[in-house]
């Protein structure tokens, strides 16, 4: 892929850099996307019935164990080319004097064991839980044959500290994205359907704010059409090329 001239320019002397990411970029480290049909075992649910508070007070039980299954295959896997490429920009970025801010829908760490150091979690962590109850935090907990486990302050059943369909996102960090997205000279987003908000409100604000806009993906979203650049294909592989053709 040809990477294009006046892209590599605007990054060279970039001040400010936001990128917002989704499932897509965990793809080829071998996490399952939400757009993905769900096999074995998940085959027959959607992870729009699952990721809901309604799910989990109708049926605490499997919800919980479909959070296990998906810690259980996300720690099996590694960051790939694409998470790498991020954490390399982010250095030349910085290298350069200018701000880095990698915004993220996923919940899989990833970004954080590639060593990108400015992340911003907008959908939670798969491996912290909460009180269900009272939304308390809860530093340690085991897996024990309750399940799901017990918060040790009220004995209510502790939940992950994701955000699910109709709640609200953390307000720091979607604060720390807004602000991200309407400062920054480039915004990219990658691997992402861009249909969830209010993550998909971020390009669209980066837009108002005159950035330049750039699609990372192998198929076209609602995003497509406003772009200024669209690099069709994988992250992993169109990623390191960008990161290389820029900085060399
Ligand atoms: P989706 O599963 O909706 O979309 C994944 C996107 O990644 C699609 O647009 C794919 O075309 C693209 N893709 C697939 N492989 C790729 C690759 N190798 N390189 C680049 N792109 C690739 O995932 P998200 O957009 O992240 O929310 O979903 C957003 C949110 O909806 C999730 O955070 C989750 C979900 O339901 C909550 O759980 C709150």
């Amino acid at each position: 892929m040809t990477i294009p001239a006046r892209l590599v320019e605007v990054l060279r002397s970039a001040k400010a850099v936001a990128v917002l990411t989704g499932a897509g970029i965990s793809a080829e480290s071998g996490v399952p996307t939400f757009r993905d049909a769900q096999t074995g075992l998940w085959a027959k649910y959607q992870p729009t019935e699952l990721a809901t508070p309604e799910a989990f007070r109708r049926d605490p039980q499997l919800v919980w164990d479909w959070y296990d299954w998906r810690r259980k295959t996300i720690a099996k896997v590694r960051p790939n080319a694409g998470h790498l490429a991020l954490t390399r920009m982010e250095r030349q970025l910085t290298t350069q004097g200018a701000q880095f801010t990698l915004i993220t829908q996923n919940v899989d760490s990833l970004h954080q064991l590639a060593a990108t150091h400015n992340v911003v979690e907008l959908h939670g962590n798969l491996y912290r839980v909460k009180c269900f109850a009272e939304d308390r935090p809860i530093e340690f907990w085991e897996a024990g044959e309750v399940t799901p486990p017990r918060c040790p302050e009220c004995g209510g059943p502790l939940r992950p500290a994701v955000v699910w369909f109709g709640e609200a996102l953390p307000s720091d960090a979607f604060n720390h994205a807004l602000q991200a997205a309407a400062q920054c000279e480039v915004f990219f987003s990658i691997g992402t359907s861009s249909i969830v908000e209010p993550a998909a409100s971020l390009p669209r604000l980066a837009l108002e704010y005159e950035a330049v806009v750039v699609e990372i993906n192998p198929e076209e979203t609602p995003l497509t059409a406003s772009a200024a650049y669209i690099l069709r294909g994988r992250a992993g592989e169109i990623l390191p090329e960008l990161v290389k053709e820029v900085w060399g």
